[in-house]
């Protein structure tokens, strides 16, 4: 099939090289010369595993191309709306400019039978609004929204086999002929028996925003009982595996620590809430902001235990951060805990090193009064604390005593604030160990 792809940020990038790999001609097209140019030579802007192989592969078979043109949409039966919906300035609720701005360029450019999909996380309404819009200007063009749910770091992976397509379809004739399009672009994913959710505009739109609520509520609910944990010297840990054993709860995000930051969670859920209020149903969702607060007490928690173990003053003591990125295997620091918790560290007067095996660069943009290294070894020299933020697996597999002889200190403290480290192998190779939620 024919396919353009606009809007080449993470979603779109990833999203265009996906498609042109499953075989469909795919354009990507971006209002950003640089980041074109760049896709264009199959390099990424951001880190990514597999996606820069994913794209030299989709640009070598020419089944794939970028484009800052947005004529070059023309031709394509269909058109994936992946442009940002960023927290707007003034309040929690989505910005929805860059969608509008998408939809309006590419009107003079599509034909009756196109199908227009919208991908970007949105308002619920959304889809139902431009569907009006865009039937009114180009009569005979059909709109369906297909959410996704990739997760940085696992992105190509999650795009070529997702856990379940979910198609919010058009209500009246068109939607058969639109389900058939779109089955015709996931072919390869159906006949691999992917469950598939075929349902209305609305509830397809609310299927992202709730499963993002639940992925946030989930942390936030074992970073409750980590509060709980420390008030009674339990170890939160051991009791998430065992609630984790019951089919019916699951492991997967119970991993108490520093809680979720990143690019969608923190403003997906705030966008949500918004839009509950907006639609008069902004009780049902109160619990949300229980949910944020938990998150941000947990940063808050990591800076007072700093505190309390300097017995109140931060000034000229060395510590080090391991990590800067929001989670391992990413480059990306938006909303990040890690640098969140390094800033209010660093505010306190304290010394400081950061470091991170990707995400330096972004960093330094964000707080360039931060001091950075990336070299962990050198970070390490001279630190009463490190403070393990971002569970990179360099840092999961630090050696204990290897990494005290690199301090040059005697009994430093760890506060392993993802949870992620033996304590009882730190303590014996003669670490000071303080986890989140266990003692
Ligand atoms: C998330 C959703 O998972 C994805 O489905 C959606 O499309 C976009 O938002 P992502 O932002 O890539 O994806 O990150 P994710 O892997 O979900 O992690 C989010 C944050 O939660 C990270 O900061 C991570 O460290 C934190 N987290 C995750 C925990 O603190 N504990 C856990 O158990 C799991």
């Amino acid at each position: 099939m024919r396919i353009s792809v606009i809007g080449c940020g993470y979603l779109g990038a990833v999203h265009a090289a996906a498609m042109a790999d499953l075989g469909h001609d795919v354009v990507g097209i971006d209002v950003d010369a640089g980041k074109v140019a760049l896709l264009s030579e199959g390099r990424t802007p951001f880190y990514e595993p597999g996606l820069d192989e994913l794209l030299r592969s989709g640009l070598a078979s020419g089944r794939l191309r970028f484009s800052t043109d947005i004529g070059e949409a023309a031709g394509a039966e269909v058109h994936f709306i992946a442009v940002g919906t960023p927290q707007s300035a003034n309040d929690n609720s989505a910005d929805m400019s860059y969608v509008d701005s998408a939809v309006e360029a590419l009107i003079p450019h599509l034909s009756p039978g196109n199908l227009l999909v919208g991908k970007s996380t949105v308002p619920v309404g959304t889809a139902e609004r431009l569907s009006s819009w865009v039937s009114e200007r180009v009569p005979g063009v059909m709109l369906a929204w297909n959410p996704e749910f990739l997760r940085e770091g696992f992105a190509v992976q999650d795009t070529l086999s997702p856990d379940r397509i979910v198609y919010g379809l058009p209500a009246g004739g068109n939607s058969d002929t639109a389900e058939r399009l779109l089955d015709a672009v996931y072919a390869e994913a159906l006949a691999a028996a992917t469950p598939k959710v075929a349902t209305d505009f609305a509830t397809a739109e609310l299927v992202k925003a709730a499963a993002n609520a639940f992925l946030a509520t989930k942390i936030s609910f074992i970073n409750a009982m980590a509060e709980v944990s420390e008030a009674v010297g339990a170890d939160v840990t051991r009791l998430a595996d065992a609630i984790g054993y019951d089919a019916r709860i699951g492991r997967r995000f119970l991993n108490a620590g520093v809680g979720f930051g990143g690019g969608c969670l923190p403003k997906d859920i705030r966008a949500f809430a918004a839009r509950a209020e907006e639609l008069g149903v902004g009780e049902s969702v109160a619990f949300l902001r229980e949910v944020e607060a938990i998150n941000l007490r947990r940063r808050a928690r990591v800076v007072q235990l700093v505190e309390e173990h300097c017995e109140g003053s931060l000034a000229g003591r060395r510590i080090a951060v391991l990590g800067a990125t929001f989670k391992p295997d990413s480059d990306d620091v938006r909303d990040s805990p890690a640098l969140d918790v390094a800033a209010a560290l660093r505010a306190g007067g304290a010394e400081l090193t950061v470091t991170d095996p990707q995400g330096i660069e972004n960093a330094r943009r964000r707080h360039p009064e931060l001091h950075y290294e990336a070299d962990t070894d050198t970070a390490l020299v001279g630190a009463e604390i490190v403070v393990l933020l971002t569970e990179w697996k360099e840092y999961r597999r630090l050696e204990p005593a290897q990494t005290l002889r690199r301090t040059g200190v005697d009994r430093p403290l760890i506060i392993d604030a993802r949870n992620c480290l033996d304590p009882e192998a730190w303590r014996a190779a003669g670490w000071q160990y303080r986890g989140l939620g266990r003692s």
